[in-house]
């Protein structure tokens, strides 16, 4: 059956450049392919086309065994392409197919001309429930001639990294999933990651849809754990004798729950938790079902951020300056996407604030969303700025401990950094 040596990696992005550099710095031959020249250019010049930490040091690494091109024919001469291109998020939950088709289309075509076999198309991006049998795998053997399992094979195989920690992730993940079309495909993917991994994680291997199912309950769950603990700060908030922090050490002892995402804070966000687990509730509609577990826990982290910018607006009047401290939607990234940090400053701008922003690795070049926001380059600014009533961290970069604020500020701390 022989092992995979040469892969391609369509998608050089904040996900694919890590894979692709990854893989190569892991051994293998690999050819990242992108519509975007300029990264294909840096990375070809030994430059990381994204901010992430680990990926100049993976590139080094690599060497010569990873190469870029924008010419998706070359692919061709690999032996699995994995895709990693954007499926955004549509009004209705549901995620976009139309960078996937874009991508996938011409190699397909390109693999019939070359009258390949079993080429393996191997899927990353984050798909709707039920996309890869109904829109994707047709769309190939229809480009390719053939079917599925027998032309060429098809697996679906998303990673669960968050950003800020892409690189450690991959290498040593707990789980790696394999949805697979035919076993044949499945063996490959499993043997790769067999030598990828540094760590043993558990290989679950299962059907194409089975796997869009666990990839999005995975995060469903997660999230759910994280509202849970944001609704218990919010009712604990309101008793005057309790420690939000050791309810928590106290439930997370148990073994059936675990400390994991039981740590008081504020709602979650970033380019995957919110839309992984509104995709829930949309795979539930798909079949006449409805999904109130994943509904409430969105609805429970929209509260925890409204909750707190109402909290700040109590104590200020127009005119009065706001602090938000903390944009990104986790630390180590500066990725503000759906941050609890940026909702609540937009909510209390519309609400006649001025509000001054702060983030460790989020400005507003890497993050052109705070342009609308004055922006400090250091917390400790803040003692220089007048008639700041409220100060809010909202994403727990440790270094919040060391600011000093400004004498008559409210500071809002839900994660607790100053404790
Ligand atoms: N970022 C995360 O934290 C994360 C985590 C898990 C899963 N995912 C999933 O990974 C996927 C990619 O996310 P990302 O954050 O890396 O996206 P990104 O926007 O950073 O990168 C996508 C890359 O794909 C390239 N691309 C677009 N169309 C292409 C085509 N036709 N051929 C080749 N390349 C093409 C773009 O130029 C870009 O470089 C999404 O489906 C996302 O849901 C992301």
């Amino acid at each position: 059956m022989g092992s995979l040596k040469k892969v391609s990696v369509f998608g050089l992005g904040k996900l694919g450049a890590c894979m692709a550099a990854t893989f190569a710095q892991r051994g293998f031959t690999v050819l990242g392919v992108d519509i975007n020249a300029e990264a294909v250019r840096k990375i070809n010049a030994g430059i990381p086309p994204v901010d992430e930490p680990l990926l100049p040091e993976t590139m080094a690494n690599a060497g010569k065994r990873f190469r870029a091109t924008t010419d998706f024919n070359e692919a061709v001469a690999t032996e699995a392409s994995f895709f990693i291109v954007p499926s955004p998020s549509l009004p209705d939950g549901s995620f976009s197919n139309e960078f996937l088709m874009r991508a996938l289309a011409p190699i397909a075509q390109a693999v019939r001309k070359a009258k390949k076999k079993n080429h393996i198309f191997v899927i990353s991006s984050t798909t709707t429930p039920g996309a890869c049998r109904k829109i994707i795998i047709p769309l190939l053997e229809k480009e390719i001639g053939g079917k599925c399992g027998r032309a060429f094979s098809f697996c679906y195989n998303p990673e669960f990294i968050a950003l800020g920690n892409v690189v450690r992730g991959l290498l040593s993940p707990d789980m790696v999933l394999i949805g697979e079309s035919d076993k044949r495909a499945g063996d490959l993917l499993e043997g790769f990651y067999q030598k990828f991994n540094l760590n043993q994680p558990k290989i679950a291997r299962m059907s194409v849809t089975s796997a869009e199912l666990t990839k999005i309950s995975v995060n469903s769950y997660i999230t759910a754990k994280i509202s849970f603990t944001n609704q218990l700060r919010m009712i604990a908030e309101q008793f005057a004798d309790t420690d939000i922090h050791a309810i928590l050490d106290a439930i997370g002892a148990d073994s059936r729950i675990g400390h994991k995402y039981l740590r008081a804070g504020l709602s979650y966000g970033g380019p995957c938790f919110p839309r992984d687990n509104r995709l829930v509730s949309y795979a539930a509609k798909q079949v006449g079902l409805s999904a109130p577990l994943a509904e409430a826990t969105d609805r429970v982290n929209e509260m925890a951020k409204d909750q707190l910018a109402q909290q700040a607006l109590a104590c200020v009047q127009p005119g009065d300056t706001v602090a938000v401290l903390g944009m990104s939607y986790r630390t180590d990234t500066y990725i503000v996407e759906e941050s609890a940090g940026l909702h609540i400053a937009q909510s209390l701008k519309r609400s006649g604030c001025r509000v001054v922003v702060h983030d460790y690795a989020a400005n507003t070049k890497n993050s052109p969303a705070l342009l609308e926001f004055e922006t400090l380059s250091d917390p400790a600014q803040l003692k220089k700025e007048k008639r700041v009533k409220a100060v809010l961290i909202c994403n727990p970069w440790p270094s919040y401990r060391k600011v000093k604020f400004p004498k008559g500020a409210k500071v809002f701390d839900p994660w607790g950094v100053l404790a």
